[in-house]
């Protein structure tokens, strides 16, 4: 069957300069060489350290950033390629639910303003049925009809969250991109928004992917995981044997402490040292600074995801040797 997205190779260069009489500013590789492939239905959760390139990749797939290199498909059908707004038209079946959906409201405008603008723009719904589809988006996310003679400042962080995703429902996607659902909301809200996730997606058939720093919550809703390190996919694995076996030394540090967590509690990855520059890539396997088992040939080898069990791939020349229980090198100690 065909897979619902397929990405092939994507990179994604931000920035850079070309200066006169000074050093030209090279841009930052925020993606550097992305295939991943998602089935309709499933939640393909995105995880890696701040500034590893995920909502890039979003952006990228939503087609709100052109892709530097490489080919995006959807339901078989090539969407890459074009420039920005021909993109967007493209890939209208995807939708993003931004990380602060305050930020993607008018303050001044009441929520059904909002909406109905949201229909207008995307010229969804004629207009003697919009009023129609906005309660239905409403109803949806559990809100009352009424909540569209309120203005953004009324609403509870919670709530905001639910209007954004009605938002994007009144749109009727098939793939949606979740950037932090949950971020900033306490733990009882986080749990009533989840649940609000899956059972949309249950009742609209509808594909998740799911951005985000919590492990727990990563844990309990997706299905597989792709984990990000500096633009790059190093491990993509089922959810269930990432969290008991991650392989690959980042993915490892990553994890963890993760099997403990309480939903809501979010902890810093220990890993030493930082990353380096996404504008200066070292050549060779981009975490052998960091890594305590890294070897000489690690720092000139490319480092590519290579298939080690059904479903699952690693980007680590050493996973076997790692996963047999080999110590770190002295170079790390
Ligand atoms: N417009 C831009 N110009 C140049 N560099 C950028 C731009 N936007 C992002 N970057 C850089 O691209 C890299 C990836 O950023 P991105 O926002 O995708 O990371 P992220 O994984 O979503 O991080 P976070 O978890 O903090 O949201 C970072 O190094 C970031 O500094
Ligand atoms: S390839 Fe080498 S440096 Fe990279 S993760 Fe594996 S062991 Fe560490
Ligand atoms: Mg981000």
């Amino acid at each position: 069957m065909t897979p619902l997205l397929e990405l092939d190779d994507i990179h994604v260069h931000l920035g850079g300069r070309k200066r006169w009489f000074q050093p030209d500013i090279p841009p930052v590789k925020a993606v550097g060489g992305v295939t991943l492939t998602v089935a309709a239905g499933e939640i393909l959760g995105l995880v890696g350290e701040s500034g590893c390139g995920k909502t890039t990749l979003g952006r990228t797939v939503l087609g709100l950033q052109r892709e530097t290199r490489g080919s995006i498909r959807l339901r078989g059908k090539t969407v890459s390629g074009a420039r920005p707004r021909d993109a967007r038209k493209l890939r209208r079946a995807i939708q993003y639910v931004h990380q602060d959906p305050g930020a993607a409201l008018d303050p001044w405008w009441s929520i059904g303003h909002s909406l109905e603008e949201g229909l207008v723009i995307t010229g969804h719904g004629e207009r003697s049925r919009r009023r129609e589809i906005i309660e239905q988006a409403l109803a949806a996310v559990g809100l009352d009809p009424t909540a569209q003679r309120r203005y953004p400042h009324e609403f509870s962080g919670g709530q905001l969250r639910r209007i954004g995703l009605a938002r994007i429902l009144m749109l009727d996607p098939d793939i949606v991109i979740l950037d932090e659902p949950t971020s900033g909301l306490d733990m009882s809200v986080q749990a009533t928004v989840l649940n609000l996730l899956l059972e949309i997606r249950a009742r609209r058939d509808l594909t998740y992917l799911f951005i985000s720093h919590d492990l727990s919550v990563v844990r309990r809703l997706c299905d597989r995981v792709a984990v990000m390190y500096l633009g790059r996919i190093v491990e993509l694995a089922p959810a269930a044997s990432l969290f008991e076996r991650a392989l690959h030394p980042y993915a490892q540090a990553l994890l963890a402490a993760a099997p403990r967590l309480e939903p809501g509690e979010s902890r810093t990855i220990a890993i030493r040292g930082e990353p380096p520059s996404a504008a200066r890539l070292p050549a060779g396997c981009l975490f052998a600074g960091r890594c305590p088992y890294a070897e000489p040939a690690c720092r000139t080898e490319e480092q590519v995801l290579q298939a080690v069990a059904p479903g699952h791939e690693v980007a680590c020349r050493r996973w076997r040797e790692i996963a047999a229980g080999a110590p770190p090198t002295a170079a790390a100690a």
